[in-house]
């Protein structure tokens, strides 16, 4: 009989179920070059306590701190995965259950995720090869000091486990401003405010009754696999003849790793020229996001400005809305990044609800100046590379939106691929009638993505200890 997984806090990664709030992220693509070496390596990560697990966060991260090391995560690509020689049973299991991930994002860059014109696949950071990138490490620490004080130790551990252009091709993200509570990326949003909570893996319901909140918790199976999804699925129930193979997949994670670069001039450069025919500058920023500049989401009642009366201060509140008061688009237009990205309970569109963790940071100095390369290191979390990350990139964020009266042709204003003439994007302003915005030119590039699987802490104990064919 085909079994779901038990959900495991201590053996899931912590950069999955939780993420870190420290300053800086680095992030390392990898390429074996040695395989035994590489496993023990793995070893040395799990046996010296650097992967921490959800149970062990605070804690484990406090004493790597005071070890000058630091927390870190590890993903695999599926070359990485036949590189170590995983055994064909569970390579054939990712084939047949997750065929994105065995494909790689670089060969569906064009059809599933937008990346034409500048940001094709050929033109991506080397990094992002398909054959050489295999392991995908995750470095966390409050500053660039402590995280190259680990990163010398993690090579130290590696020896000649991997090429040595990884390491020296690091990505470095650092948030922008040192508030916890009020980080800024680059087009100057607050972000960090929404994240899907998880049944069984974050603060229980009880927690934001004292708010007065109830907030929607998801499946595990949105985010692990070998749980039922929010639709009651499991597309990971294998037999129990397959013990080891289950086990194997059981608490683990796909991770999307994109580097977009954003072009902060020329963003502001469209945002003014629309603010010329507009209420405000702010007011077409935030019609753009469906949030304003203190975080508080559009709604109907006041669709020209903020209203005055009360400002939320947790995240908990300024999450605490659905579109359904909405219908027609009078506070947050159809359109909208984050209108498209959780639809939550939108009148206007199908149900399926397809979330994703996010654990993003900034990279590059803040400002505006085109002399720098700028712009986000994404990291997203999911169970279905297909039908969550792929699905919001490809059809909400490239296509028309959905919503009643809505004309407008153009893609996600944020994240769309505006190559070509870039569409027009409606704003509903009541009586049937839009404000149309046009002269999208592309604000962001694809820099590169990776797909990868964040296997489980006992699964990545078997990855350390497969023998050598
Ligand atoms: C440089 C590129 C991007 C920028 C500047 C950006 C910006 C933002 C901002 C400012 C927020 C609101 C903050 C919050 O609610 O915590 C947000 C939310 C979100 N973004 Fe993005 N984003 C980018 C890329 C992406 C991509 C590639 C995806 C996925 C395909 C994505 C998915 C989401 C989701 C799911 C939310 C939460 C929406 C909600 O639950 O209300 N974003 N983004």
């Amino acid at each position: 009989m085909p079994h779901t997984a038990r959900l495991e806090k201590a053996h899931i990664q912590n950069i999955v179920a939780n993420g870190y709030d420290f300053h800086h992220s680095r992030y390392c693509v990898l390429s074996i070059t040695q395989v035994g070496a590489a496993r023990q390596f793995l070893r040395a990560l799990l046996d010296g306590g650097w992967v921490v697990s959800a149970t062990a966060s605070r804690a484990a991260a406090a004493r790597l701190k005071a070890e000058q090391r630091c927390p870190v995560g590890i993903g695999f690509t599926f070359k990485g995965l036949q590189q170590l020689q995983l055994p064909s049973v569970y390579l054939r299991a990712f084939q047949d259950r997750a065929p994105a991930f065995a494909e790689g994002a670089y060969r569906r860059a064009a059809h599933r995720l937008a990346d034409t014109g500048p940001s094709a696949a050929e033109l991506w950071d080397s990094s992002f090869r398909p054959h050489t990138a295999h392991l995908f490490l995750t470095l966390h620490a409050d500053t660039v000091a402590e995280l190259d004080q680990a990163q010398t130790t993690l090579q130290q551990l590696a020896g000649d486990a991997f090429a040595p252009e990884g390491w020296t091709a690091a990505f470095q993200g650092g948030h922008l401003n040192h508030d916890r509570k009020k980080r800024r990326i680059h087009f100057g949003y607050l972000d960090g405010i929404t994240n899907p909570l998880v049944n069984g893996l974050h603060a229980h319901a009880a927690h934001y009754a004292e708010l007065k909140i109830a907030p929607q918790f998801h499946a595990p199976g949105e985010f692990l696999l070998g749980h039922d999804n929010d639709e009651g699925y499991n597309r990971w129930l294998l037999s129990s003849e397959d013990e080891p193979v289950r086990q194997f997949f059981a608490n683990g994670s796909f991770s999307v790793f994109r580097k977009m670069a954003q072009d902060t001039a020329a963003f502001e450069s469209f945002v003014d020229k629309a603010a010329s025919d507009a209420p405000s500058a702010d007011y077409v920023r935030a019609k753009l996001l469906g949030r304003w500049h203190d975080g508080r989401v559009l709604d109907a009642t006041s669709p020209n400005q903020p209203g005055p009366d009360h400002t939320p201060q947790t995240n908990a509140e300024l999450n605490d809305f659905d579109f359904s008061a909405d219908k027609q688009g009078l506070g947050c237009p159809f359109g909208a990044h984050i209108r498209r990205m959780n639809p939550r309970a939108d009148p206007v569109v199908p149900f399926r609800r397809r979330p994703l963790l996010r654990r993003g940071i900034p990279y590059g100095p803040a400002g505006g100046g085109a002399d720098s390369d700028r712009g986000l290191l994404g990291l997203f979390f999911c169970a279905s590379l297909e039908d969550q990350f792929e699905h919001l990139v490809s059809e909400w964020g490239n296509k028309n939106p959905f919503g009643t009266g809505i004309q407008g042709t153009a893609k996600d204003p944020l994240i769309g691929n505006h190559e070509g003439d870039g569409g027009q994007y409606d704003i509903p302003v009541g009586g049937g009638v839009n404000k149309p915005l046009t002269g999208f030119t592309p604000f962001i590039t694809t820099r590169g993505t990776l797909y990868t699987m964040f296997p489980s802490l006992p699964a990545l104990r078997v990855l350390s200890e497969l023998p050598t064919a």
